[in-house]
Parts: C-alpha cells; structure tokens; sequence
C-alpha cells in the first residue's frame, strides 16, 4: 500500500506563464491532518486554467500544478479525516464548505472563508505544499490541483459522490456546468413563463440555458459572435439564437425590440465587462435581473448609468452557481444519474492525460465546449 509514503507520479507543472505546461514526474506527500490524497481518473479543462498560464491571474504562483475540474478516488487520508475512506468517489471543491465559518453559516452564500487565504496562495491549510519536482516544491492551486495523478486537498475541499457515477463526466461539475446551472436556479431564480438572454455559449452559457430551461423559461435567447455554437445550443434548451455581428446597433437594443421592452432574466457567461454592460441594459425596465457568471480580467471594471438600476433592474453575479459545494455536488450527480442533467453534451474532446496541451490548444480554438482529459 502506498498510505503514509511519498508517492511518484505524473503531473502537468507550469513552471512559469506564457509556455506549454510541462509533463513530469513529481512527488507527492502523504495527506496531513484534514487532508485526503486523491487519485486522479478524469479531469476537465477550464479557461480559468488558460488564464492562469497566461500570467495574467495576480494569484497565480510558479511552479505549479494547475486543473480544478476534476473527480477522483481516496487513496488515503490524513489524521482527523471522518467523512472519508480510501476507495470514495470524490469531486475536488474549489470552494469548500466547513460548515463553521460565517459564510457557511449564512444561508445566502456559498462563499467558505475557512482557507481563502492560504488557497490564494497556493499552499494548504497549514501553509505548506504537498508537491516537489526536480527537487522543488511547486505550488498548489485553487485548492485542487486535478492535473496531476494524485494530488492532496483539505478534507473540506471534497465531495464524495456516487460510486457509480462515471468519473470522466461528473468532473465537469467541479466547475463549469454546476456554475451556469446554479446562476439560472439559484442567483436569478428564473421564473416560469420567463423570458431570458445568455451571452456566451460556451459550457458555462449552455449550463445556464439548460437550467433556465428547467425552471420553465418560456423563451431563452443565446447570444454569441460564434453561429457554430447554435446548433448544440438547441439541445439545451434555448430557443432563439441572436449574433452580435448580424446587426450594426448595440445589441442591447435589439433585444428590447425583440422582447417589447426588454428581458427578465439575462446572464453574461463571457467574462467581457462590455458585454456585462449590454446585458444588464438588456433587462426589463422595473423588474430584469442580470447576472454575471464570466470571469473578467483582474483589475476590469464595470460601468453603466445609475438610471439603469434606479429604475428596477438588478445587477448580481455568482460564483460556482451559489451551491453550497459540499452540499450540493453529490445532489448534482444523482440529478445527472436519473437524467435530469446533461453532462454528456458538454464533452466535445476526450484527450489522454499527455495531449493536456493539444487539450488547451482545441480549448483556444473555439469549437470545443469541454474536453476531457482521462489519466
Ligand atoms: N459577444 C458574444 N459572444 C461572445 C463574445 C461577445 N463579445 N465574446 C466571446 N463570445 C462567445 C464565444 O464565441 C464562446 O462561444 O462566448 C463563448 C464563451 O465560451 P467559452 O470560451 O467556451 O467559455 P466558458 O467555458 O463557457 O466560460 C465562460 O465563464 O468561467 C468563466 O472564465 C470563464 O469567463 C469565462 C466564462
Ligand atoms: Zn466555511
């Protein structure tokens, strides 16, 4: 057995940005108390890794080991570990959930504060890393660090889910998927008969039609610069399909044309604080609600004329959807398993583990929705 040893493996390390991610043996220390040592099988790719790799993310630390969208099996546990034992299914948590902190605590968030500050660091819990290579110790990030064949993360940070539920689609949400879905059940709280507008149809976007969809939306428009992204699009629910391109007027007005006088619900899913703008103006005069789910650049900032929400309309954003992760992740995999959740869908690319960088190259190129790297 390999419990209480130091085990080698594979693992993607980013030694610095702007270069491929580098494939290497590391190793990987026992779990600590509270910690879990997990055994990678699937793992997604996200933007929020490419971002990372760009240098552009202020909390991004070098070397290190990237990937948060990923599911597992427990290889073996810390000292003070209850909810788990080796041979669980788990989903790493980039926001955990302790159960004790106010966040926790306070019914209208999900926003754990436990170990926000060492997880921004790249460390766990006790300030320390668990990963060297080439005799350095390289970095954690957000808490899951999925792209390498073990990896360890506090035992707040999981999830254990149903054993039978196929690993190499319920990583999908560890991040994305959960995060658009939430954002249409949760944040908004979309309404039947509704009428909503997404931008950006990429996992993210789609994941928010598919639970507008569920919450009974009566028309539900995707906007994106991309018609490829149409076709699919349909399958989760949206109904009409609106390109920023085709038109030489804000977008914003030809949405309060289309809708007479503007939406209940829109989402912006691209990370574009352009788009952000239009989309709040895009809501109904009174009563529209907009939410932002993209990630906007560090240092961005949004604007708009304080009329906008003088006169009713209500800006909010989300991050991972609102659930309550620790709470909700096992929830979301059995409404996957009795098919009230496309995850399927999502997956246009399944990769080996080595083609992680073919993987982010086919992310970039934009016809891809999610692929899938399994170890
Ligand atoms: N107007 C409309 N659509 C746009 C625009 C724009 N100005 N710019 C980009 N898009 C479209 C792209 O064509 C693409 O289909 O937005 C979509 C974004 O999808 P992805 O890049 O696949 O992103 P996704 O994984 O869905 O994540 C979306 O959420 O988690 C964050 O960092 C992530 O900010 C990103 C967002
Ligand atoms: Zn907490």
């Amino acid at each position: 057995s390999t419990t209480g040893k130091v085990i080698k493996c594979r693992a993607a390390v980013a030694w610095g940005s702007k270069q491929p991610l580098a494939l290497e043996e590391v190793e990987v220390a026992p779990p600590k108390a509270h910690e879990v040592r997990v055994k990678v099988v699937a793992v997604a790719l996200c933007h929020t890794d490419a971002y990372t790799m760009s240098g552009l993310d202020p909390e991004g630390s070098f070397p290190c080991i990237l990937g948060h969208e990923g599911s597992g099996i427990v290889e073996s546990i810390g000292e003070g570990v209850t909810e788990f034992k080796p041979g669980d299914h788990v989903i790493p948590l980039y926001i955990p959930q302790c159960r004790e902190c106010k966040f926790c605590k306070h019914p209208s968030t999900n926003l754990c504060g436990k170990i926000r500050a060492t997880q921004g660091k790249g460390v766990m819990p006790d300030g320390t890393s668990r990963f060297t290579c080439r005799g350095q110790l390289i970095s954690h990030f957000m808490g899951c660090s999925t792209f390498s064949e073990y990896t360890v993360v506090a035992d707040i940070s999981l999830a254990k889910i149903d054993p039978v539920a196929p690993l190499d689609k319920v990583c999908l949400l560890a991040c994305g998927v959960s995060t658009g879905y939430g954002a249409a059940l949760n944040t908004a709280n979309v309404t039947p008969g509704s009428s909503c507008a997404i931008w950006g149809l990429g996992a993210v976007g789609l994941a928010v039609a598919f639970g507008c969809k569920q919450a009974g939306a009566n028309r539900i428009i995707g906007i994106d610069i991309n018609s490829t992204k149409f076709e699919l699009a349909k399958t989760f629910g949206c109904t009409e399909f609106v390109n920023p391109k085709d038109h030489d007027k804000p977008i914003q007005e030809v949405l309060i044309e289309l809708t007479d006088g503007g939406l209940d619900f829109t989402f912006e899913c691209i990370g574009d604080v352009n788009t952000m703008r239009a989309a709040l103006e895009s809501c109904h005069k009174g009563w529209g609600t907009s939410v932002i789910v993209g990630v906007a650049a560090a240092g961005q900032e949004i604007s708009t004329r304080p009329f906008q929400l003088v006169t009713g309309r209500v800006w909010k954003g989300t991050a991972f959807g609102g659930w309550k992760s620790k709470d909700s992740v096992p929830q979301l995999v059995q409404d996957y398993m009795a098919k009230k959740l496309l995850l399927d869908e999502f997956i246009t690319h399944t990769l080996p583990f080595e083609k992680i960088n073919e993987g982010f190259e086919l992310l970039r190129l934009g016809d891809c929705v999610r692929v899938v790297l399994k170890y």
